[in-house]
């Protein structure tokens, strides 16, 4: 295996010879716009409410029908974050796009946040909680007009249907064009840089195996299975460290 080289320096150095970087990341990346990781919203659900539901059952597809109105409370409380910016890490990665370095954004949020900090590839490989769809009629809501609608359950304005977010629940598949698009552009990459994801949800975390370069770098604060597979593993702050790494010190937007 590589010598591990764990500087900044190095990560910058990648960069500047690299011209179709893939970026894979999840939910730690949107840590440092306050949102939630996974674990944290799992903490918060578990000490604050006395439901008998694991956030796994409630975020299932049966759930999702059998109990809409628990759905929704668990939903609307612990997963939207309508007022949450882009941070350093979002906006890093669109300057690469921006530079011709970046082929793609995948990512395992649901947030929008690599579109709103100025990507345009982005691949969701779980959906986005800004597109939502009358399961009636086919009509469309933005997250803002869903968060318009009165009543714990959102009902269609047009037929009264219900309403479901375009995010891909427990027991749902991920989306396969999606999915094919993510593997050719691993798979294409000369870099890959993972951020941010426990690299514990499947079939999602599995993509980093498509990877066939020389310069895999993991930046997350807690070690991950794939640790040992990377040629560069960074355990800061993500956002911080890509803004470092792409504007160098001192910078913050
Ligand atoms: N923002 C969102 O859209 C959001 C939020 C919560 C959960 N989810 C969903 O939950 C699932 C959880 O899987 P996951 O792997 O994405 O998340 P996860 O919570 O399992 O793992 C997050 C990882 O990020 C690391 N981390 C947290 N903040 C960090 C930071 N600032 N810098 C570097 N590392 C940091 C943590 O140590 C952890 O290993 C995903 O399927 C995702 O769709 C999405
Ligand atoms: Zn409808």
């Amino acid at each position: 295996m590589p010598e591990k080289k764990q500087t900044l320096e190095t990560l910058r150095e990648w960069i500047s010879l690299s011209s179709r970087i893939v970026f894979f990341g999840g939910a730690g990346t949107s840590t440092e716009s306050q949102i939630p990781d996974f674990r944290s919203a799992t903490g918060l659900y578990q000490t604050e409410s006395r439901q008998v539901y694991s956030p796994e059952e409630m975020l299932s597809r049966s759930f999702f029908f059998t109990h809409p109105e628990d759905f929704y409370t668990f939903y609307k409380t612990k997963m939207l974050y309508p007022d949450a910016k882009p941070n350093l890490a979002h906006k890093a990665l669109a300057e690469l796009e921006r530079r011709g370095k970046l082929e793609a954004v995948i990512t395992q949020n649901i947030d929008g946040l690599h579109q709103s900090g100025g990507s345009k590839r982005v691949l969701e490989l779980h959906g986005s909680v800004h597109r939502n769809g009358c399961l009636s009629c086919g009509a469309g809501y933005t997250l803002a007009e869903l968060l318009a609608i009165q009543g714990t359950v959102p009902r269609c304005k047009n037929c009264g249907g219900l309403i479901k977010p375009d995010v891909v629940l427990y027991e749902e598949q991920l989306d396969s064009d999606i999915l094919h698009q993510s593997v050719n552009a691993i798979r294409q990459a000369d870099m890959l840089i993972v951020g941010g994801t426990s690299l514990t949800v499947n079939p999602a975390a599995g993509l980093v195996q498509y990877y066939r370069g020389s310069r895999l770098v993991l930046i997350n604060q807690t070690e991950t299975a794939y640790d040992r597979f990377a040629q560069l593993v960074i355990r800061d702050p993500i956002g911080e460290t890509l803004g470092q790494a792409v504007w160098g010190d001192g910078v913050k937007l």
